[in-house]
This record gives structure tokens, C-alpha cells and sequence, in this order.
């Protein structure tokens, strides 16, 4: 029986868990499901962001769904014990390199984007985000004093950026797949023009890309893609970055569709085990009201079941299941607009179930 390690975390994850764990209960599959404390609550009754005996549940599971972590009142702890470090943790402890980031504008909600609504109807954008690598992870990185510098003798801090060859080979196949399935177009975004490391980025992608010649493959500088991302969106397909630039510009694309409370992700490994996350973070101001979008967490379990599962006709009805409340005119606060129904968290988990019920009784 495949099992799946289920680990709510900090903030709404734990509400929004509890909603998609109704919704892939209401399928009636055989799964075994497991959960386990991460994050600031796994720091609270364990000592740590990631204990062994989450790390090992995560490990032998064949997908994880993750809520979200992260709480301002962790922010004085020494960086090994904050919360982000169990996410980070996960990632690099099973090799989650793969980040599936989907920025889609659902037709219902193309009034919820600060942008004009002829600039995102119909958007749909795929961030590929490299996860394991990047100066999120190189070494070495630390606090001393400056040995040299323009301020030798002070304190200074430092990161490292760094990409070798096969972590941007593996990563570019993984967006020229992407891209076959979708219109064949990739943008991959980088600086170049100004670091080492994004020059090997655009030699190894461009190199790869000749091995998908239906592919096409374009180039784009990170500042320019972060002014085309407003400018006109739609000329996005699917978009292939590092790590540091795929967090920002995954943020910034999420919000054009005036919907992170939408947006499921995927983070897989060479295995195809993955960890299936929303796309938003734990909203520690607004936790425990029962006011959070369960959507994207919904919507990441319909990816996981896709990805890690093999149960795309389950991820289909999920999908469909929100579509319908959607088109019902329920809305929880964050995309709630005048003229639709606004509910709670659980109303909406409900909603979901309802109509992947109800669907069920009509083709039985
Ligand atoms: C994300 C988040 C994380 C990141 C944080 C929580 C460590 O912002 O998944 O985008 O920076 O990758
Ligand atoms: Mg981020």
C-alpha cells in the first residue's frame, strides 16, 4: 500500500491539511497515511525543526504533503533550529530538486489579480525551480572578520553561489520534458551577465536544449524576466531558474494571478518520491480563524496522486471537484469579491468533498 507522510506544520498548515486529508479521504483509495510534527510545532515538542523520526517517515513514504512552516515567534532562534530548516531539510535530505511551481489564472478569478484582467485571463506558467543547489545551499557560507574587502578587519557575512554541470543537466531535461507536454517553449532565466555561475547555467541549458530541437529555448536575464512577468505574463510558458531567482520570481507569478491561496506545488527527486506543498506560507497572522484557502493544499494532493501516486484519474477528479466549487461561487476571504459566497476553511474542504461525492454517485 503506498504510503504517504503527512506533515501540517506551523500557522493554517495544520487547517489546511486536515482539509485536503477529507478531500483524498473521500476518494476511498487504499493509502496509508502518517502524520508527524515539522516546523515550529515539531520545535516545540521535539527540540527541532525536522526530528529523526519525521525525517525517516518523509523518507520511507512514497509522497509527503506538507502544510506550511515558519512563525515570527521563531525568528530569535539560531538559524539550525528556525522552522524554514525543516523545509530546507527535506529538501536536501531526499534529493527534492525538482520544484513544480504552476501559476494559473483560473477564469473564475480573473477579477482577484492586481493586473488588468485582459493581461491574465487564461494564464497558465510553469516555474521549474531548481531546489538542492544554488546559494541556498553552497559552502561555505558564515559570519568573520573581513579579511579583505573594502572594509578589511569588520564583520562581514557571506553565501555561495554554486552550480556544477549535472545539477543543471538534470534540471533542464526535467523543463524540456516539461515543455513537450506542454506549447514547447522554454525560458530559462539567469545573469549571466554578471556571475560565473548563471554562464555555466546558460551554456548547460543551451547545450541540453539541443537534444529537444522541437523545444524552443530563450534566455532571459533575471531582472528582465521580473519586468516581463508583469509587462505581459502570457508570453511565459514554461520558465526554468535556479534557486534564489525561482523563489522570487515564483512569488511574484503566483501573485499575478491574485490567487496564492490557489497554487499548488511538486518537488521531486530522480526517484519520482515528492513532497507536495501550496505554494503560499504559513499565514501565522490569520491562523487558527478557520479563514485560510484550502485550495492549494487540495490541489497539491491532486499533484501528488499525479506524480508520486499513480492515480491521475483521482488528481483529475480533485480538479474537477474545485473547478465546480468555483463555479458554484464559493470563495474563502482571500478571493472572495462581490457577488460570490464567501466561506471558511472547513466549508470549502466540504464543498470539495461534496462535489467529488456527488460525482461519484452519478457515474455509479
Ligand atoms: C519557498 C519558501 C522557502 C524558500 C523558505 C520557507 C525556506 O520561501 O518554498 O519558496 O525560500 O525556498
Ligand atoms: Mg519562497
Amino acid at each position: 500500500m503506498k504510503k504517504i507522510a503527512v506533515l501540517p506544520g506551523d500557522g493554517i498548515g495544520p487547517e489546511i491539511v486536515a482539509e485536503a486529508v477529507k478531500v483524498l479521504n473521500a476518494l476511498e483509495l487504499e493509502f496509508d497515511m502518517e502524520a508527524a510534527p515539522v516546523g515550529g510545532a515539531a520545535y516545540e515538542s521535539h527540540g527541532h525543526p525536522l526530528p529523526e523520526s519525521t525525517l525517516k517517515l518523509a523518507q520511507e513514504a512514497d509522497a509527503i504533503l506538507f502544510g506550511a512552516v515558519g512563525d515570527w515567534k521563531y525568528d530569535k532562534l539560531e538559524r539550525a533550529l528556525r522552522p524554514e530548516q525543516a523545509i530546507l531539510g527535506l529538501r536536501k535530505h531526499l534529493g527534492l530538486f525538482a520544484n513544480f511551481r504552476p501559476a494559473i489564472c483560473y477564469e473564475q478569478l480573473t477579477h482577484a489579480s492586481s493586473l488588468k484582467p485582459e493581461l491574465i485571463a487564461g494564464l497558465d506558467i510553469l516555474i521549474i525551480r531548481e531546489l538542492t543547489g544554488d546559494i541556498y545551499f553552497g559552502q561555505p557560507r558564515g559570519r568573520r572578520t573581513a579579511p579583505d574587502g573594502h572594509f578589511p578587519g569588520a564583520e562581514e557575512a557571506f553565501d555561495t553561489m554554486r552550480y556544477s554541470r549535472p545539477e543543471i543537466e538534470r534540471i533542464a531535461h526535467i523543463a524540456f520534458q516539461a515543455a513537450r507536454k506542454r506549447s514547447q517553449r522554454v525560458t530559462s532565466v539567469d545573469k549571466s551577465n554578471v556571475l560565473e555561475t548563471f554562464q555555466l547555467w546558460k551554456d548547460v541549458v543551451t547545450e541540453v536544449g539541443q537534444q529537444y530541437p522541437d523545444v524552443a529555448l530563450d534566455h532571459m536575464y533575471v531582472d528582465n524576466a521580473a519586468m516581463q512577468l508583469v509587462r505581459a505574463p502570457k508570453k511565459f510558458d514554461v520558465v526554468v531558474t535556479g534557486n534564489m531567482f525561482g523563489d522570487i520570481l515564483s512569488d511574484e507569478a503566483a501573485m499575478l494571478t491574485g490567487s496564492i491561496g490557489m497554487l499548488p506545488s511538486a518537488s521531486l527527486n530522480e526517484r519520482g518520491q515528492g513532497l507536495y506543498e501550496p505554494s503560499h506560507g504559513s499565514a501565522p497572522d490569520i491562523a487558527g480563524q478557520g479563514i485560510a484557502n484550502p485550495l492549494a493544499t487540495i490541489l497539491s494532493a491532486a499533484m501528488m496522486l499525479r506524480f508520486s501516486l499513480d492515480q491521475p484519474q483521482a488528481a483529475d477528479r480533485i480538479e474537477s471537484a474545485v473547478q465546480h466549487v468555483l463555479a458554484q461561487g464559493l470563495r474563502t476571504a482571500d478571493i472572495h469579491s462581490d457577488g460570490t459566497t464567501k466561506v471558511g476553511t472547513r466549508e470549502m474542504g466540504d464543498a470539495v468533498v461534496a462535489a467529488i461525492t456527488t460525482k461519484t454517485i452519478t457515474k455509479g
